[in-house]
């Protein structure tokens, strides 16, 4: 989720790309670069925000003036810790190749290991930092070449996403850019082109673009463009143009982060996945836990720390370690467990789960955690957080920036985190061969069945204006769907201030019956699975007590909607994967909920992205 700008043109570029990237802040914000031609190659990159690069080009006594091409990024980071050393631009050893790069090269172990062998030098701990060294290898074998097709040439080698902008002083009136699932927008100006991420650092200068699509290149020199096909043919392109407002572009022409962040999940599924599940021979490819998954598997008991949102997700993880791999999972709220007195061996598994690796009750769990000698393993989405730097051992979730406060994307990054990771514990142990190749089958189809759910928002959003002046809800659901309860409620709660609870639905008369009348919605989480008919009967006691029900049931179940005042439906998919698909509707529902009552969803009162305090 990097954010890219290129410039080529009669304008100072530093200046147009310094204001490109803070458009682009909010795709990632932990580091940010500058490259320019002006006679030389000249640089400037560092940790921390675009605001900190702005104030080093100012002191950096006019490095960077004269240049009227260049590239800029700003880092979300996914390999290597964000640092000055780890930020983009990347260079090649002699310092006339410029890269930025938005994406995951996935074969970058080999390529690193290839070019290492070669004589080649990383100065980085990215991804990223293979390529330029590559081009540089096949510009200084093949010195006949142009830019275009050493960079051409140089992406036959690479497996996996990226969006790439390159210059060079070898060639100093050229602009590359190429894309493979990571966007890549084309302004066209007067003699001046634009190149980034999204068009929200295009707008201010022209409304003209070109989306490029996906094997696409483009060859931008002062006289004209080029766009060609991976066989290097011309491309035909449309010109479109753009009819935004500033703010919508940023949010990808959503209203609000947080359904940007929900829409965006299916693709965010397949990030995690990505390099890590291999359903041609059916193993996982876990590289941050791979050195520690025997202890990992000979655990004695898992303990699980983690708040809010993340501590769901935990709860998910034991239902799902259990499971598969067979290992005792104790899920404890990071806030409780430091101050109790919590019993812990060198023989135990310490988990903690933090989408911002900075959750001040997590980190002191860990903390305590590693003093008593338990092998501590973190899940978190921010790269080089604390909580991630203090672990030892874990996996990103890869769900790029969360800007809205109330989680979404990281919660089923999170599970498939989880998901995995139950699996690579259970191979070879508790699960058959075909049990394995079942549950990865199972898990690669929950993207594409994540997006039929989000194709059913129109629905969901009529249901919510019905509800939308409740003023309690109850969410409830059995099995691995009982965290998800929970998370709906809330989701529920914390944007549009309804009161709400989550509980096991067989929980439900041990108390929380007594509140069912006329004016109680209940959400059941209903798909078919082992305790669905349990489920049914618990419908019929709300039902008789005329309780308003909404029902996420499984496609083709017709007995659900004689009984439910709502059904949602998702497709089928096996027990273990339903949360991943059954808490979509459930923030869905909440986002129209509290859009209809206007709340303010991407920043609830009272609440911030971050806990840093106790
Ligand atoms: C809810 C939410 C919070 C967080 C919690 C933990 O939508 O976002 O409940 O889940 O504050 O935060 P992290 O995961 O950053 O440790």
């Amino acid at each position: 989720m990097c954010g890219i700008v290129g410039y080529i043109g009669k304008r100072d570029a530093a200046t147009v790309l310094l204001n490109g990237l803070k458009r682009l802040e909010y795709r990632g914000y932990d580091s940010a670069g500058i490259a320019v031609l002006n006679g030389a190659l000249s640089v400037i990159k560092q940790k921390g925000s675009v605001g900190a690069l702005e104030r080093a080009v100012a002191d950096s006594s006019g490095l960077l003036k004269g240049g009227t091409i260049g590239i800029g990024h700003t880092r979300w980071a996914t390999h290597g810790d964000p640092s000055d050393r780890n930020a983009h631009p990347h260079l090649n050893a002699a310092g006339d190749i410029a890269l930025i790069h938005n994406g995951i090269i996935e074969n970058h172990t080999a390529l690193r290991q290839e070019l290492s062998s070669q004589g080649y030098t990383f100065l980085s701990d990215t991804d990223t930092e293979v390529l330029v060294h590559l081009i540089d290898r096949i510009w200084n074998e093949e010195r006949h070449l142009t830019l275009e097709g050493v960079v051409r040439r140089a992406l036959h080698y690479i497996e996996g996403a990226y969006g790439i902008c390159v210059i060079s002083s070898r060639e100093p009136e050229t602009l590359i850019v190429a894309r493979m699932g990571s966007p890549l927008v084309l302004g066209i100006g007067e003699q001046e082109y634009f190149i980034a991420s999204d068009a929200a650092p295009i707008i201010e200068y022209t409304k003209k673009v070109i989306y490029l699509a996906d094997g696409e290149m483009a060859v931008m020199n002062r006289e004209g463009f080029a766009v060609k096909t991976d066989k290097n043919e011309e491309a035909e392109k449309n010109v479109t143009e753009l009819d935004f407002k500033l703010e919508e572009i940023e949010k990808g022409g959503f209203e609000h982060f947080m359904l940007k962040e929900i829409f965006e999940q299916p693709s965010v599924m397949q990030d995690v996945m990505r390099g890590r599940i291999h359903l041609e021979d059916n193993t996982l490819h876990l590289g941050g836990v791979k050195d520690h998954l025997e202890k990992l598997r000979k655990a004695k008991r898992i303990i699980i720390c983690a708040c809010g949102t993340s501590w769901h997700a935990g709860l998910i993880g034991e239902y799902l370690i259990e499971e598969f791999a067979r290992i005792p999972v104790e899920v404890d709220y990071a806030s409780e467990f430091r101050y109790r007195t919590p019993i812990i061996s060198p023989d135990d598994v310490v988990m903690v789960i933090s989408q911002s690796g900075e959750t001040a009750d997590t980190l002191a769990a860990l903390r305590m955690a590693k003093e008593k000698g338990a092998l501590v393993m973190g899940i978190c989405n921010v790269v080089g957080s604390t909580i991630a730097r203090e672990t030892t051992c874990g996996m990103y979730t890869h769900a790029g920036p969360e800007i809205g406060v109330a989680s979404t994307k990281a919660f089923t990054a999170q599970v498939i985190v989880l998901y995995m990771l139950a699996l690579a514990l259970s191979i070879g142990r508790t699960i058959k061969d075909e049990e394995i190749a079942l549950y990865l089958k199972e898990l690669s189809e929950a993207p594409q069945k994540a997006a039929s759910i989000i194709a059913q928002h129109a629905d969901i959003r009529a249901i919510a204006k019905v509800y939308k002046d409740a003023r309690n809800f109850l969410y409830l659901g059995r099995g691995f769907n009982f965290p998800v309860a929970l998370e709906g409620a809330l989701k529920l709660k914390e944007i549009s201030y309804i009161h709400a609870e989550g509980y096991p639905a067989a929980e439900m008369k041990h108390g929380p019956i007594a509140l069912i009348d006329k004016d109680m919605p209940v959400i059941f989480i209903a798909t078919r699975d082992s305790t669905y008919t349990k489920i049914l009967s618990n419908i019929e006691e709300v039902r008789t007590r005329k309780g308003k029900i909404i029902a996420i049931a499984t496609e083709g179940d017709q007995e659900i909607s004689n009984l439910a005042d709502h059904v949602i439906y998702i497709p089928y998919a096996a027990a273990p994967v339903t949360p991943l698909l059954t808490v979509i509707p459930l923030q869905l529902l909440s986002y129209y909920i509290a859009t209809e009552r206007g709340c303010n969803v991407d920043r609830p009162r009272n609440l911030a992205k971050s806990v840093t305090v106790e």
